[in-house]
Protein backbone atom coordinates (compact mmCIF):
# COMPACT_ATOMS: atom_id res chain seq x y z
CA UNK A 1 0.00 0.00 0.00
CA UNK A 2 1.22 3.44 -0.73
CA UNK A 3 2.06 5.54 2.56
CA UNK A 4 -0.10 8.79 2.34
CA UNK A 5 2.68 11.12 2.23
CA UNK A 6 6.43 9.86 0.72
CA UNK A 7 9.07 12.73 1.64
CA UNK A 8 12.25 11.89 0.32
CA UNK A 9 15.59 14.52 0.03
CA UNK A 10 18.40 13.86 -1.87
CA UNK A 11 19.86 12.07 0.97
CA UNK A 12 17.46 9.37 0.15
CA UNK A 13 16.22 9.92 3.94
CA UNK A 14 13.04 9.56 3.85
CA UNK A 15 11.31 12.38 6.70
CA UNK A 16 11.39 16.30 6.75
CA UNK A 17 13.24 18.39 4.74
CA UNK A 18 16.63 20.02 6.19
CA UNK A 19 15.43 23.76 7.52
CA UNK A 20 16.44 26.13 5.24
CA UNK A 21 17.01 30.07 4.87
CA UNK A 22 17.16 31.97 2.21
CA UNK A 23 15.11 29.60 -0.02
CA UNK A 24 14.46 31.19 -3.36
CA UNK A 25 11.65 29.50 -4.94
CA UNK A 26 9.48 26.27 -4.47
CA UNK A 27 8.47 24.88 -7.68
CA UNK A 28 4.89 23.34 -7.24
CA UNK A 29 3.94 20.42 -9.79
CA UNK A 30 0.57 18.87 -9.81
CA UNK A 31 0.97 15.31 -11.05
CA UNK A 32 -1.52 12.78 -12.52
CA UNK A 33 -0.58 9.74 -13.65
CA UNK A 34 2.65 11.29 -15.09
CA UNK A 35 5.38 8.57 -14.19
CA UNK A 36 6.90 8.68 -17.87
CA UNK A 37 7.63 12.64 -17.54
CA UNK A 38 9.19 12.98 -13.90
CA UNK A 39 12.87 12.07 -15.11
CA UNK A 40 13.07 14.42 -17.41
CA UNK A 41 11.22 17.42 -16.01
CA UNK A 42 13.76 17.02 -12.70
CA UNK A 43 16.60 16.39 -15.03
CA UNK A 44 15.78 19.71 -16.60
CA UNK A 45 14.85 21.79 -13.62
CA UNK A 46 18.01 20.35 -12.00
CA UNK A 47 19.87 22.29 -14.89
CA UNK A 48 18.41 25.25 -14.72
CA UNK A 49 18.10 26.16 -11.55
CA UNK A 50 20.09 26.63 -8.08
CA UNK A 51 20.02 23.04 -6.02
CA UNK A 52 20.83 25.39 -2.66
CA UNK A 53 18.21 28.16 -3.27
CA UNK A 54 15.52 25.53 -4.42
CA UNK A 55 12.73 23.34 -3.66
CA UNK A 56 10.17 20.98 -5.13
CA UNK A 57 6.87 20.21 -4.35
CA UNK A 58 4.93 17.55 -6.02
CA UNK A 59 1.17 17.22 -5.20
CA UNK A 60 -0.46 13.90 -6.80
CA UNK A 61 -3.62 12.36 -6.98
CA UNK A 62 -2.22 9.58 -9.35
CA UNK A 63 -4.22 6.07 -9.50
CA UNK A 64 -0.54 4.62 -11.11
CA UNK A 65 2.56 4.58 -9.64
CA UNK A 66 3.58 8.31 -9.72
CA UNK A 67 4.60 9.31 -6.20
CA UNK A 68 6.88 6.22 -6.13
CA UNK A 69 8.76 7.02 -9.34
CA UNK A 70 9.20 10.85 -7.88
CA UNK A 71 10.16 9.13 -4.84
CA UNK A 72 12.82 7.28 -6.78
CA UNK A 73 14.05 9.87 -8.88
CA UNK A 74 14.85 11.96 -5.84
CA UNK A 75 17.32 10.08 -4.59
CA UNK A 76 19.62 11.39 -7.03
CA UNK A 77 18.09 15.01 -7.70
CA UNK A 78 20.54 17.47 -6.17
CA UNK A 79 17.19 19.94 -5.62
CA UNK A 80 15.51 18.85 -2.13
CA UNK A 81 12.08 17.03 -3.25
CA UNK A 82 8.70 16.33 -1.74
CA UNK A 83 5.84 14.19 -2.64
CA UNK A 84 2.27 15.15 -1.19
CA UNK A 85 -0.12 12.02 -2.25
CA UNK A 86 -3.69 12.74 -2.37
CA UNK A 87 -6.60 10.22 -2.07
CA UNK A 88 -9.70 12.37 -1.78
CA UNK A 89 -8.07 14.73 -4.90
CA UNK A 90 -10.88 17.90 -3.25
CA UNK A 91 -10.78 20.40 -5.98
CA UNK A 92 -8.47 18.72 -8.76
CA UNK A 93 -5.63 19.98 -9.98
CA UNK A 94 -6.57 23.57 -8.46
CA UNK A 95 -6.74 22.24 -5.37
CA UNK A 96 -3.54 20.60 -5.79
CA UNK A 97 -1.68 23.74 -6.58
CA UNK A 98 -2.98 25.09 -3.34
CA UNK A 99 -2.27 22.06 -1.25
CA UNK A 100 1.19 22.44 -2.58
CA UNK A 101 1.30 26.47 -1.54
CA UNK A 102 0.73 25.43 1.66
CA UNK A 103 3.92 23.15 2.17
CA UNK A 104 6.05 25.63 0.17
CA UNK A 105 8.95 27.49 1.97
CA UNK A 106 10.03 29.63 -1.07
CA UNK A 107 10.23 33.52 -1.42
CA UNK A 108 8.60 32.75 -4.80
CA UNK A 109 6.59 29.83 -5.84
CA UNK A 110 6.44 28.38 -9.56
CA UNK A 111 3.34 26.43 -10.83
CA UNK A 112 3.85 24.52 -13.66
CA UNK A 113 3.01 21.21 -15.32
CA UNK A 114 4.81 17.92 -14.90
CA UNK A 115 4.42 16.81 -18.90
CA UNK A 116 6.89 19.75 -19.83
CA UNK A 117 4.45 21.47 -21.65
CA UNK A 118 5.69 24.33 -19.73
CA UNK A 119 9.65 24.54 -20.80
CA UNK A 120 11.32 24.23 -16.82
CA UNK A 121 14.62 26.26 -18.35
CA UNK A 122 11.98 29.55 -18.25
CA UNK A 123 11.83 29.27 -14.26
CA UNK A 124 14.64 31.65 -13.83
CA UNK A 125 13.36 34.16 -16.79
CA UNK A 126 10.03 34.06 -14.59
CA UNK A 127 11.61 35.36 -10.90
CA UNK A 128 13.38 37.73 -12.32
CA UNK A 129 10.84 39.55 -13.85
CA UNK A 130 8.95 39.18 -10.94
CA UNK A 131 12.32 41.02 -8.62
CA UNK A 132 12.89 43.21 -11.80
CA UNK A 133 9.40 44.94 -11.66
CA UNK A 134 8.49 44.65 -8.37
CA UNK A 135 5.48 42.63 -9.53
CA UNK A 136 3.62 39.98 -7.22
CA UNK A 137 2.52 37.95 -10.22
CA UNK A 138 4.61 36.89 -13.01
CA UNK A 139 2.10 35.15 -15.43
CA UNK A 140 3.89 32.73 -18.54
CA UNK A 141 1.69 33.85 -21.57
CA UNK A 142 1.00 32.06 -24.64
CA UNK A 143 -0.34 35.20 -26.00
CA UNK A 144 1.94 37.66 -24.86
CA UNK A 145 4.12 39.05 -27.39
CA UNK A 146 6.63 36.31 -28.60
CA UNK A 147 4.53 33.78 -27.16
CA UNK A 148 2.68 31.13 -28.57
CA UNK A 149 0.51 27.68 -28.26
CA UNK A 150 2.05 25.81 -31.05
CA UNK A 151 1.92 22.41 -28.32
CA UNK A 152 -1.79 23.19 -28.48
CA UNK A 153 -3.05 19.94 -30.85
CA UNK A 154 -5.91 19.95 -32.78
CA UNK A 155 -8.24 22.99 -34.46
CA UNK A 156 -10.90 22.40 -31.54
CA UNK A 157 -8.70 22.58 -29.01
CA UNK A 158 -7.59 26.28 -30.10
CA UNK A 159 -11.41 26.62 -30.29
CA UNK A 160 -12.05 25.80 -27.18
CA UNK A 161 -9.02 27.27 -25.56
CA UNK A 162 -9.26 31.04 -27.53
CA UNK A 163 -12.98 31.05 -26.75
CA UNK A 164 -12.63 30.52 -23.22
CA UNK A 165 -10.09 33.24 -22.85
CA UNK A 166 -12.25 35.12 -24.73
CA UNK A 167 -15.32 35.12 -22.51
CA UNK A 168 -13.10 34.84 -19.09
CA UNK A 169 -11.75 38.14 -20.09
CA UNK A 170 -15.20 39.58 -20.65
CA UNK A 171 -16.33 38.35 -17.30
CA UNK A 172 -13.63 39.65 -15.25
CA UNK A 173 -12.29 42.74 -17.38
CA UNK A 174 -10.93 44.64 -14.31
CA UNK A 175 -9.21 41.80 -12.68
CA UNK A 176 -7.39 40.79 -15.66
CA UNK A 177 -6.55 43.75 -17.48
CA UNK A 178 -2.68 42.76 -17.06
CA UNK A 179 -3.41 39.12 -17.64
CA UNK A 180 -3.56 38.18 -21.71
CA UNK A 181 -3.30 34.06 -20.86
CA UNK A 182 -5.74 34.06 -17.83
CA UNK A 183 -6.09 29.88 -18.84
CA UNK A 184 -1.93 29.52 -18.02
CA UNK A 185 -1.02 27.43 -15.62
CA UNK A 186 2.29 28.99 -15.54
CA UNK A 187 3.04 31.17 -13.47
CA UNK A 188 5.28 32.72 -10.42
CA UNK A 189 3.39 34.22 -7.26
CA UNK A 190 5.48 36.40 -4.30
CA UNK A 191 4.82 34.18 -1.13
CA UNK A 192 4.30 36.89 0.94
CA UNK A 193 1.46 38.46 -1.26
CA UNK A 194 -0.24 34.75 -1.40
CA UNK A 195 -3.54 34.81 0.76
CA UNK A 196 -3.85 30.81 0.73
CA UNK A 197 -7.08 31.26 2.88
CA UNK A 198 -9.04 33.11 0.64
CA UNK A 199 -8.89 30.64 -2.65
CA UNK A 200 -11.00 28.25 -3.13
CA UNK A 201 -10.32 25.92 -6.60
CA UNK A 202 -12.19 24.14 -8.61
CA UNK A 203 -10.13 22.67 -11.08
CA UNK A 204 -8.02 23.50 -13.89
CA UNK A 205 -7.67 27.07 -13.71
CA UNK A 206 -5.96 27.96 -10.88
CA UNK A 207 -3.93 31.49 -12.29
CA UNK A 208 -7.71 32.35 -12.53
CA UNK A 209 -8.61 32.06 -9.55
CA UNK A 210 -5.70 33.54 -7.53
CA UNK A 211 -6.14 36.75 -10.00
CA UNK A 212 -9.76 37.22 -8.92
CA UNK A 213 -9.49 36.47 -5.10
CA UNK A 214 -6.30 37.29 -4.47
CA UNK A 215 -6.21 40.51 -6.35
CA UNK A 216 -2.59 40.70 -6.50
CA UNK A 217 -0.71 44.16 -6.62
CA UNK A 218 1.57 44.15 -9.56
CA UNK A 219 1.21 41.40 -12.79
CA UNK A 220 3.75 41.05 -15.32
CA UNK A 221 4.06 38.44 -17.82
CA UNK A 222 6.45 36.39 -19.82
CA UNK A 223 6.13 34.98 -23.21
CA UNK A 224 6.75 31.15 -23.29
CA UNK A 225 6.10 28.66 -26.00
CA UNK A 226 3.66 25.79 -25.45
CA UNK A 227 5.11 22.89 -25.78
CA UNK A 228 3.61 19.50 -26.88
CA UNK A 229 3.47 17.19 -24.34
CA UNK A 230 6.63 14.78 -23.49
CA UNK A 231 4.74 11.56 -22.36
CA UNK A 232 1.56 9.99 -21.17
CA UNK A 233 -2.05 11.78 -22.20
CA UNK A 234 -3.74 14.96 -21.08
CA UNK A 235 -6.61 14.84 -18.71
CA UNK A 236 -8.44 17.56 -19.55
CA UNK A 237 -12.08 16.59 -20.58
CA UNK A 238 -15.47 17.51 -21.06
CA UNK A 239 -16.42 17.00 -17.44
CA UNK A 240 -13.42 19.35 -16.70
CA UNK A 241 -15.11 21.80 -19.25
CA UNK A 242 -18.42 21.39 -16.98
CA UNK A 243 -16.21 22.38 -14.31
CA UNK A 244 -15.04 25.30 -15.79
CA UNK A 245 -17.84 26.80 -16.29
CA UNK A 246 -18.94 25.68 -12.76
CA UNK A 247 -15.67 27.52 -11.31
CA UNK A 248 -16.94 30.93 -13.50
CA UNK A 249 -19.83 30.85 -11.90
CA UNK A 250 -18.54 30.49 -8.54
CA UNK A 251 -15.94 33.13 -9.39
CA UNK A 252 -18.53 35.48 -10.39
CA UNK A 253 -21.35 34.40 -8.23
CA UNK A 254 -20.03 33.76 -5.11
CA UNK A 255 -20.39 36.95 -3.36
CA UNK A 256 -23.42 37.30 -1.22
CA UNK A 257 -24.55 40.55 -2.91
CA UNK A 258 -23.82 38.86 -6.69
CA UNK A 259 -26.00 35.82 -5.59
CA UNK A 260 -28.75 38.68 -4.84
CA UNK A 261 -28.42 40.48 -8.05
CA UNK A 262 -28.88 37.04 -9.98
CA UNK A 263 -31.37 36.05 -7.33
CA UNK A 264 -32.89 39.28 -8.98
CA UNK A 265 -32.24 39.02 -12.83
CA UNK A 266 -33.85 34.75 -12.88
CA UNK A 267 -36.70 36.59 -10.98
CA UNK A 268 -37.33 39.09 -13.46
CA UNK A 269 -36.68 36.78 -16.13
CA UNK A 270 -39.88 34.87 -14.68
CA UNK A 271 -42.01 37.75 -15.45
CA UNK A 272 -42.41 36.30 -19.25
CA UNK A 273 -43.12 33.13 -19.02
CA UNK A 274 -45.63 33.87 -16.51
CA UNK A 275 -47.31 36.58 -18.76
CA UNK A 276 -47.27 34.03 -21.36
CA UNK A 277 -49.26 31.53 -19.27
CA UNK A 278 -51.46 33.79 -18.40
CA UNK A 279 -52.56 34.88 -21.67
CA UNK A 280 -53.26 31.02 -22.84
CA UNK A 281 -54.98 30.18 -19.92
CA UNK A 282 -57.22 32.98 -19.74
CA UNK A 283 -57.28 34.34 -23.15
CA UNK A 284 -56.90 31.41 -25.20
CA UNK A 285 -58.38 28.61 -22.94
CA UNK A 286 -60.71 31.10 -21.57
CA UNK A 287 -59.99 29.80 -17.49
CA UNK A 288 -61.35 32.30 -15.16
CA UNK A 289 -58.63 35.11 -14.53
CA UNK A 290 -57.84 34.51 -10.93
CA UNK A 291 -57.41 30.57 -11.04
CA UNK A 292 -55.22 31.45 -14.07
CA UNK A 293 -52.91 34.02 -12.36
CA UNK A 294 -52.45 31.24 -9.62
CA UNK A 295 -51.49 28.94 -12.18
CA UNK A 296 -49.46 31.14 -14.10
CA UNK A 297 -47.92 31.91 -10.76
CA UNK A 298 -46.68 28.80 -10.54
CA UNK A 299 -45.31 28.43 -14.16
CA UNK A 300 -42.97 31.29 -13.08
CA UNK A 301 -42.01 29.79 -9.72
CA UNK A 302 -41.27 26.69 -11.58
CA UNK A 303 -38.85 28.65 -14.34
CA UNK A 304 -37.23 30.44 -11.11
CA UNK A 305 -36.84 27.51 -9.28
CA UNK A 306 -34.76 25.61 -12.88
CA UNK A 307 -32.38 28.74 -13.27
CA UNK A 308 -32.04 29.25 -9.42
CA UNK A 309 -31.36 25.35 -8.76
CA UNK A 310 -28.88 24.89 -12.02
CA UNK A 311 -27.52 28.52 -12.71
CA UNK A 312 -27.23 30.06 -9.05
CA UNK A 313 -26.84 27.28 -6.53
CA UNK A 314 -25.55 24.37 -8.12
CA UNK A 315 -22.83 23.91 -5.84
CA UNK A 316 -24.84 23.88 -2.75
CA UNK A 317 -27.66 21.35 -4.02
CA UNK A 318 -25.82 18.27 -2.33
CA UNK A 319 -27.58 19.61 0.81
CA UNK A 320 -30.86 18.85 0.50
CA UNK A 321 -32.24 16.16 -2.18
CA UNK A 322 -34.66 17.63 -5.43
CA UNK A 323 -37.59 17.03 -3.46
CA UNK A 324 -36.76 19.03 -0.41
CA UNK A 325 -35.28 21.64 -2.78
CA UNK A 326 -38.51 22.05 -5.27
CA UNK A 327 -41.30 21.56 -2.29
CA UNK A 328 -39.91 24.18 -0.10
CA UNK A 329 -39.00 26.52 -3.51
CA UNK A 330 -42.59 26.35 -4.29
CA UNK A 331 -43.86 26.70 -0.86
CA UNK A 332 -41.89 30.12 -0.48
CA UNK A 333 -43.04 31.32 -4.28
CA UNK A 334 -46.85 30.62 -2.90
CA UNK A 335 -47.09 31.66 0.82
CA UNK A 336 -45.17 35.25 -1.28
CA UNK A 337 -48.11 35.83 -3.30
CA UNK A 338 -50.59 35.00 -0.21
CA UNK A 339 -49.05 37.17 2.32
CA UNK A 340 -48.06 40.28 -0.50
CA UNK A 341 -51.68 40.99 -0.73
CA UNK A 342 -52.84 41.51 2.62
CA UNK A 343 -49.72 43.35 3.42
CA UNK A 344 -51.02 45.55 0.24
CA UNK A 345 -53.81 46.27 2.15
CA UNK A 346 -52.11 47.40 5.16
CA UNK A 347 -50.21 49.83 3.27
CA UNK A 348 -53.15 51.28 1.44
CA UNK A 349 -55.64 51.27 3.92
CA UNK A 350 -53.74 51.73 6.68
CA UNK A 351 -50.94 53.75 5.80
CA UNK A 352 -52.98 55.57 3.44
CA UNK A 353 -50.04 55.08 0.43
CA UNK A 354 -51.22 55.00 -3.01
CA UNK A 355 -51.29 51.22 -4.53
CA UNK A 356 -48.18 51.96 -6.54
CA UNK A 357 -46.16 52.95 -3.86
CA UNK A 358 -47.64 50.33 -1.80
CA UNK A 359 -46.88 47.44 -4.66
CA UNK A 360 -44.05 48.44 -5.13
CA UNK A 361 -43.04 48.59 -1.35
CA UNK A 362 -44.27 44.57 -0.94
CA UNK A 363 -42.61 43.70 -4.27
CA UNK A 364 -39.15 44.85 -2.61
CA UNK A 365 -40.09 43.18 0.96
CA UNK A 366 -40.96 40.05 -0.90
CA UNK A 367 -37.83 39.75 -3.17
CA UNK A 368 -35.55 40.00 -0.02
CA UNK A 369 -37.78 37.83 2.26
CA UNK A 370 -37.70 35.43 -1.03
CA UNK A 371 -33.47 35.88 -1.31
CA UNK A 372 -32.56 35.49 2.01
CA UNK A 373 -34.93 32.34 2.82
CA UNK A 374 -33.47 30.87 -0.46
CA UNK A 375 -29.54 31.61 0.63
CA UNK A 376 -30.03 31.05 4.08
CA UNK A 377 -32.54 27.60 4.37
CA UNK A 378 -33.54 26.45 1.40
CA UNK A 379 -29.53 26.67 0.20
CA UNK A 380 -27.62 27.55 3.03
CA UNK A 381 -23.95 26.68 2.26
N1 LIG B 1 -2.69 16.58 -8.64
C1 LIG B 1 -3.42 16.66 -9.76
N2 LIG B 1 -4.75 16.38 -9.71
N3 LIG B 1 -2.83 17.00 -10.92
C2 LIG B 1 -3.57 17.04 -12.05
C3 LIG B 1 -4.96 16.76 -12.05
C4 LIG B 1 -5.56 16.42 -10.82
O1 LIG B 1 -6.76 16.15 -10.72
N4 LIG B 1 -5.40 16.90 -13.34
C5 LIG B 1 -4.33 17.25 -14.07
N5 LIG B 1 -3.22 17.33 -13.31
C6 LIG B 1 -1.86 17.68 -13.69
C7 LIG B 1 -1.28 16.87 -14.83
O2 LIG B 1 -0.65 15.70 -14.36
C8 LIG B 1 -0.29 17.87 -15.42
O3 LIG B 1 0.92 17.89 -14.71
C9 LIG B 1 -0.99 19.20 -15.24
O4 LIG B 1 -1.89 19.02 -14.16
C10 LIG B 1 -1.75 19.66 -16.49
O5 LIG B 1 -2.64 18.64 -16.89
P1 LIG B 1 -2.82 18.24 -18.44
O6 LIG B 1 -3.71 17.07 -18.50
O7 LIG B 1 -1.48 18.13 -19.10
O8 LIG B 1 -3.62 19.51 -18.93
P2 LIG B 1 -3.55 20.32 -20.30
O9 LIG B 1 -2.22 20.18 -20.98
O10 LIG B 1 -4.76 19.98 -21.06
O11 LIG B 1 -3.72 21.83 -19.75
C11 LIG B 1 -2.66 22.48 -19.09
O12 LIG B 1 -2.08 23.51 -19.81
C12 LIG B 1 -2.93 24.62 -20.08
C13 LIG B 1 -2.14 25.67 -20.77
O13 LIG B 1 -1.02 26.07 -20.01
C14 LIG B 1 -3.15 23.05 -17.75
O14 LIG B 1 -2.05 23.59 -17.04
C15 LIG B 1 -4.13 24.14 -17.95
O15 LIG B 1 -4.50 24.72 -16.70
C16 LIG B 1 -3.51 25.20 -18.81
O16 LIG B 1 -4.48 26.13 -19.17
MN1 LIG C 1 -0.56 19.16 -20.54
Amino acid sequence: ARAGKVRATMRGTIGELPVRTALRQTIVVPTFNERDNIVTLLARLTAALPADETEIVFVDDSTDDTPEVIAEAALSCPIPVTVHHREDGVGGLGGAVVEGMRLARGEWIVVMDADLQHPPEIVPTLIGAGARDGADLVVGSRYAGGGNRDGLSGGYRRLVSGGSTAVTKLIFRNSLLQVSDPMSGLFAIRTSSLEVEELRPLGYKILLELVVRNRPGRIVEVPYSFQPRHAGESKSSMAEGVRFMKHLGMLRFGTQRARMLMFGLIGVSGLLPNLIALWVLNDLAGVHYLPAAVLANQVAVGWNFTLTDTLLYRSRRAHRSFWGRISRFFLLGNVDLLLRIPLLALLVDGAHLGVLWASLITLVISFVARFLISDKVIYRA
